[in-house]
């Protein structure tokens, strides 16, 4: 039997890939292969710190259940969850990046996060989905639009975050059932507006292995308060992004990195009294405005 050298290992390995059929699946081992490799000998790993690494993603696995994805939150917090996102964004935008006579950029995007729920309400423009949860009021408007300014009719905004407390409903247990969450769709202006509650902060879950490892890298599980939407119609690229209040914690250190700039806005902070869709509340509200803009397909 051949004996094979450490240096020349990892060449052995790529060679049993010969007769693998798949070109994309041998592209990705292959890369794989040679940066794991290049990592060990580069940190000249010992068999305990790859027992360690062994044990931290068995735990990772039994952590997982229909409720809970605790490799998600692994990529997530390891920034390679965005990274995807951002690649993806770029490959499917290329047609608005060559536009040379586009005059809005496509709104970015960035992770969808666990607590995304098909099939959310239909409602008419105006709804309000924070009334009765905890937090304060928030009214949402804005534009959908493309990348040339023109108005998207009839595009789904499907919206959805946690409360004023930054509990999500999927995470309430029992059969608490959908709250925080809607879809709704543009006018002929491609003009949208709602109501809900101004999101804030929260930590993701940090109670598993993916935690401990926050807490051994001297990291916060927190993410800036935000609100999730997907933006979508036939003929556009989809778009699943955030909007973020500008006066939120964690702006600069969001434990998954999701943060753009673009995405921040100011929630301004309104006394008691008239809203701008006539509306007269009796405690402080806020309003946050903000357009879309959605590359071709
Ligand atoms: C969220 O935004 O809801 C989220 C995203 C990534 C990990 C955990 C939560
Ligand atoms: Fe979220």
């Amino acid at each position: 039997m051949t004996q094979h050298q450490t240096a020349d290992i990892t060449q052995a390995v790529l060679d049993r890939l010969a007769d693998s059929t798949d070109p994309r699946f041998k592209q990705i081992i292959t890369t794989v292969v040679k940066h794991a490799h290049a990592a060990i000998r580069e940190l000249d790993l010992k068999p305990e710190e790859w027992m360690a690494a062994i044990q931290f993603l068995t735990k990772v696995g039994h952590t997982c259940d229909e409720k809970r994805q605790e490799f998600i939150l692994l990529s997530d917090t390891l920034g390679v969850s965005m990274l995807v996102v951002q690649l993806d964004q770029a490959r499917r935008s290329k047609r608005a990046a060559a536009d040379t006579t586009a005059t809005v950029a496509p709104t970015e995007a960035t992770v969808q996060g666990p607590f995304y729920w098909e099939n959310a309400p239909v409602l008419p423009l105006g709804s309000d989905i924070g009334k009765g949860m905890p937090g304060e009021p928030a009214y949402y408007s804005g534009r959908v639009t493309d990348t040339h300014g023109k108005p998207i009719a009839n595009c789904c905004l499907d919206v959805w975050s946690g409360d004023g407390e930054g509990v999500y409903d999927m995470q309430m247990g029992g059969d608490a059932g959908m709250r925080l969450r809607a879809r709704f769709h543009t006018d002929a202006e491609g003009r949208y507006q709602f109501w809900s509650i101004k999101p804030t902060y929260y930590p993701v879950p940090d109670d598993g292995p993916v935690g401990d490892m926050l807490r051994a890298m001297g990291r916060h599980p927190n993410r800036p308060g935000h609100i999730h939407a997907m933006v979508y119609k036939d003929g556009y690229v989809s778009l699943t992004t955030h909007l973020f209040p500008s006066d939120s914690p964690y702006l600069d250190s969001d434990a998954v990195f999701g943060v753009r700039d673009n995405l921040i806005l100011p929630f301004q902070k309104h006394a008691p009294g008239k809203a701008p869709d006539g509306r007269v509340l009796d405690k402080p509200f806020h309003t946050a405005s903000y357009d879309f803009a959605l590359a071709p397909a």
